[in-house]
């Protein structure tokens, strides 16, 4: 028999102040030291920031979200969270491609990111986006078990 079933089209659009609480509580389900709806809003509406949010195309239920800050030529993902149910399907890659894009139409030239050396799947994602390691730091991040882990610094040359 023909099946008719669907996956749902997702779709990424700028971020307004209003979905700072569904982006606060897709962040706390993915790191160890969550960020506020307060403090999201504020980087949402800083004039520095870039927001982009994936949606669920039918439902408009935000999928994941990245932020980032720009200073003259360059800029910094502060975040990347992706809902755990809907990790591995691809909607990372879709959100970076339309932000990467995004900040490459603004004139942003070098985009710089910290990730945890042990996080395995965002450093697979952002090896196929072609970022590069230019730094590391030693004992950076406090874990909840009190110990430290090293974070990487990663580049990507945008233009
Ligand atoms: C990292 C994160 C954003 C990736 O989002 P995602 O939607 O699951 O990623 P995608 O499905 O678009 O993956 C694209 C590619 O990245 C790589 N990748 C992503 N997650 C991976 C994992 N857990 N293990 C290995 N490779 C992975 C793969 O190459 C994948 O392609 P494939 O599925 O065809 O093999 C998501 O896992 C997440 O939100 N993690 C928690 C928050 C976090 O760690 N953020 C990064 C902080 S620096």
């Amino acid at each position: 028999m023909l099946s008719l079933f669907r996956p749902d089209p997702f779709v990424v659009e700028t971020l307004d102040s209003d979905q700072a609480a569904e982006c606060s509580s897709i962040h706390a389900a993915s790191f160890a030291h969550p960020w506020s709806p307060a403090e999201i809003a504020g980087l949402i509406a800083s004039g520095a920031v870039i927001a982009d949010g994936v949606f669920n195309g039918r439902t408009n239920q935000l999928g994941g979200f990245v932020l980032s800050r720009c200073a003259a030529d360059e800029g910094e993902i502060l975040t990347i969270a992706i809902a755990a149910k809907l990790r591995r399907k691809g909607l990372g890659k879709l959100l970076l491609d339309h932000h990467t894009a995004r900040l490459r139409s603004g004139r942003i030239r070098l985009l710089f990111l910290e990730v945890d050396q042990s996080n395995e799947g965002a450093r697979a994602l952002y090896r196929r986006f072609g970022f590069e390691e230019v730094g590391r730091r030693e004992a950076y991040y406090r874990l909840p078990d009190g110990s430290r882990a090293t974070a990487l610094v990663l580049r990507k040359v945008l233009i």
